[in-house]
């Protein structure tokens, strides 16, 4: 994924007893791009994010953000430097409100505006997502679809977003809903400048958003460039349909 750049990932390495999850992933994020990551099932794609966003530790490898090594940090802090993501099981804080869901995050940070502020600032992130009507609402009464946006909208909470991880952000999630994720990406990605690495299993919209594809096949990165070029590669149809025979 070319030099340089906003992030580096260098001999990226994640084992689970035998299974090597993530195995020596080395790439480089440009900024403000939206890139696919695709691959097989068990292929590492979450353990990456995992690894990235600071939930996992690597067993080897590191990651640098503008030249500065992140390897060491914990997801909270990852979360400090811009790091943000969504979990492929959606997360959400199911007794708290839509609003105070997305206070979770922000409050803590000392950096941060004072309560109303923030509480303001939740309510135009629910009005851009369309989820307003619900905001005194409990997270728990949302449609699986409805809270995978409740994440995206969490994320758009964050000051700064450098890099926002997503993680199959579209399964299960019905059409209008998704209408409103992807342009809710676009604007995180033209408005705030995120580079964007999107998860996802279908292929039409990672055609729609994302420039720059890497695919992902028994923890190592296999192939990269537009969607269909690696589509093409025989490396890449060998790992979604196996050999031929
Ligand atoms: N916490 C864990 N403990 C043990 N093994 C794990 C753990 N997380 C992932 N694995 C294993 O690591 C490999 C990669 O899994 P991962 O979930 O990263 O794949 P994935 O590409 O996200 O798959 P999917 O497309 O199904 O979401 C698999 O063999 C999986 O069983
Ligand atoms: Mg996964």
């Amino acid at each position: 994924m070319g030099e340089g750049g906003l992030l580096r990932l260098e001999h990226v390495t994640k084992r689970f007893g035998g299974t090597v999850a993530v195995d020596d992933v080395t790439a480089s994020f440009e900024p403000g791009v939206i890139y696919g990551l695709i691959g097989p099932n068990g292929s590492g794609k979450t353990t990456l994010i995992n690894l990235m966003s600071g939930l996992y530790g690597l067993d080897r490898g590191s990651i640098v953000l503008d030249g500065q090594h992140l390897e060491q940090r914990r997801a909270h802090q990852m979360a400090s430097f811009g790091i943000v993501r969504t979990f492929q099981m959606p997360k959400a804080f199911a007794t708290m409100t839509l609003v105070e869901n997305l206070l979770v995050p922000v409050t803590g940070d000392h950096r941060r505006e004072g309560l109303a502020a923030l509480r303001g600032q939740a309510v135009e992130v629910l009005e851009h997502t369309g989820l307003e009507h619900l905001a005194d609402q409990p997270a728990a009464s949302l449609s699986g679809g409805q809270t995978m946006l409740l994440q995206l909208a969490r994320a758009l909470m964050h000051e700064p977003i450098r890099l926002l991880l997503l993680d199959e952000p579209f399964a299960g999630v019905a059409p209008a809903i998704k209408e409103r994720m992807i342009a809710t990406i676009r604007r995180i990605n033209d408005e705030r400048g995120a580079t964007v690495l999107l998860v996802s299993h279908e292929m039409t919209t990672v055609r729609l958003l994302c420039s720059r594809v890497a695919v992902m096949n028994t923890g190592r990165l296999i192939a990269e460039g537009t969607l269909d070029e690696v589509a093409n590669r025989p490396e890449v149809v060998e790992a979604y349909l196996g050999k031929p025979i």
